[in-house]
């Protein structure tokens, strides 16, 4: 049986006379035996080519519409180099993304601040760096940019985050658009603080922007949302606020297995969608993609420790845990998970929990899964890992966060090294 047949992954692929499996070209179980498990491989090719693809097409609407990569879904500057080389601003949500998003080679011109709490710190720098828009969530923000603003000798460009209160029937925790959300701005409050802004002489209010969650499979939530924001907008406009863009944040979901539905939504039909939110055509429509531009590029290899079987199922526990992946444990997420070396010619499958060694129930990878019989040094590769994976991967039992290798073209590229125990501790004081 050929796994991968069942859940098919762009530029993944299995050698059928070795029966190896092949990202991008190179042999996967090559990689992890040169550097280790666990590891997380990117294609840097499928990055890029999602990276133009999303790019052109916002062209189609306009010169100035542009994606700006929510670099949260995967951070390694060396993905940020890529990415904006194909052409995409960054959209960060902390000063220490916008200091990455500098390290990248990116300008400040090119960044835009969404973020539902800015300290003052964090704003001074996006004011210093020129920032291309601060996303506003609160009131208290508009105050700070007014007082912070003040004699920088530039109009600190700004757009009002709405909160449209529409369902965007994905996973509760990655729900941002509903009205009993921490995020952004009732239209109406919205409204009064337009009028603030505009008094301000250090402020621009340039655009309308908006989120309303990510993995998102129905585009009808992402419509419904764009015509409150095109309200919020006109509004605007007849208040005499020259707003130039509309700003429809990130959120497109990506399959992540079999068990989806219905299938991945294209950008094409993602940008129709969003389109709605636009007053006239003289407007740019921004966006602010994470997770469909990396997703299914990134794979999580991981080596089996030990095979134990419990009262009622049967455990392969894996050196990768909630530690590496912790989309399992916080969002229940799906992986589908593949063997890295299978003939194929097995006959003998085996039902698996696949868990990590964290001492939490909760680290685990995948439930019930249909496998050839696995043994200790086996390894198998977690799938479409390349978005919230090593982003948010943590410390916690004193793990050190694995490598990250780039596949360029079929050639491997250390792109992080694995984290040494000891910088665990180093600024620790005794
Ligand atoms: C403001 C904002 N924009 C964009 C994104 C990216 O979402 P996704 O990775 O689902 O495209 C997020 C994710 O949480 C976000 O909060």
């Amino acid at each position: 049986m050929n796994w991968l047949n069942e859940f098919p992954v762009p530029n993944l692929r299995r050698d059928h006379s070795s029966g190896l499996l092949e990202l991008g070209g190179a042999s996967v179980a090559q990689l992890a035996r040169t550097f280790g498990t666990p590891l997380y491989l990117y294609d840097f090719d499928r990055i890029a080519s999602r990276a133009e693809e999303i790019n052109s097409e916002l062209r189609k609407i306009s010169e100035g519409s542009r994606a700006f990569y929510a670099m949260k879904a995967l951070s390694n500057i060396s993905v940020l180099k890529v990415i904006h080389g194909k052409g995409l601003g960054m959209d960060v949500v902390s000063g220490g993304e916008i200091e990455r998003a500098l390290a990248a080679g990116v300008t400040g011109g090119e960044i835009v601040f969404s973020g539902v709490a800015k300290t003052e710190e964090e704003i001074r720098l996006g004011i210093r760096e020129k920032i291309a828009c601060f996303n506003i969530e609160s009131p208290h923000e508009v105050a700070e940019l007014i007082r912070l603003a003040k004699g920088c000798g530039h109009k600190v460009p700004v757009a009002l985050r709405i909160n449209p209160d529409v369902d965007g029937k994905t996973h509760a925790k990655i729900n941002t658009g509903l009205a009993e959300t921490k995020f952004g701005l009732s239209p109406e409050l919205a409204k009064k603080l337009t009028l603030e802004i505009m008094s301000c002489p250090d402020l621009s209010l340039l655009g309308v922007s908006c989120h309303i969650g990510s993995q998102i499979f129905d585009l009808n939530t992402i419509k419904a949302a764009a015509l409150s924001v095109k309200d919020f907008a006109l509004e605007l406009l007849r208040l005499g606020a020259p707003i130039t863009h509309v700003d429809m944040g990130g959120g497109l979901g990506v399959a992540y297995g079999p068990t989806e539905e219905t299938p991945q939504p294209s950008f094409s039909a993602w940008v129709e969608a969003a389109k709605n939110a636009l007053p006239d055509k003289s407007f740019d429509l921004h966006l602010e993609p994470g997770r469909s531009i990396v997703a299914d590029a990134g794979i999580l290899v991981t080596e089996v420790i030990d095979v134990k079987p419990a009262q009622k199922k049967t455990f392969a526990i894996v050196d990768a845990g909630m530690t590496e992946l912790v989309r399992p444990a916080m969002y229940d997420a799906y992986h589908h998970v593949t063997p890295v070396e299978h003939k194929g010619v097995t006959t003998k499958f085996l039902t698996y929990d696949i868990v990590g060694p964290v001492c939490e129930t909760s680290c685990w990878l995948a439930s019930g899964v249909k496998l050839p019989e696995l043994k200790r040094n086996d390894l198998v590769a977690i799938l479409t890992a390349g978005a919230y994976g090593m982003s948010m991967a943590s410390n916690y039992n004193t793990r050190n966060r694995p490598a990250e290798v780039a596949v360029i073209s079929g050639k491997a590229k250390v792109i992080r090294k694995r984290e040494t125990l000891r910088s665990l501790w180093e600024s620790e004081l005794v």
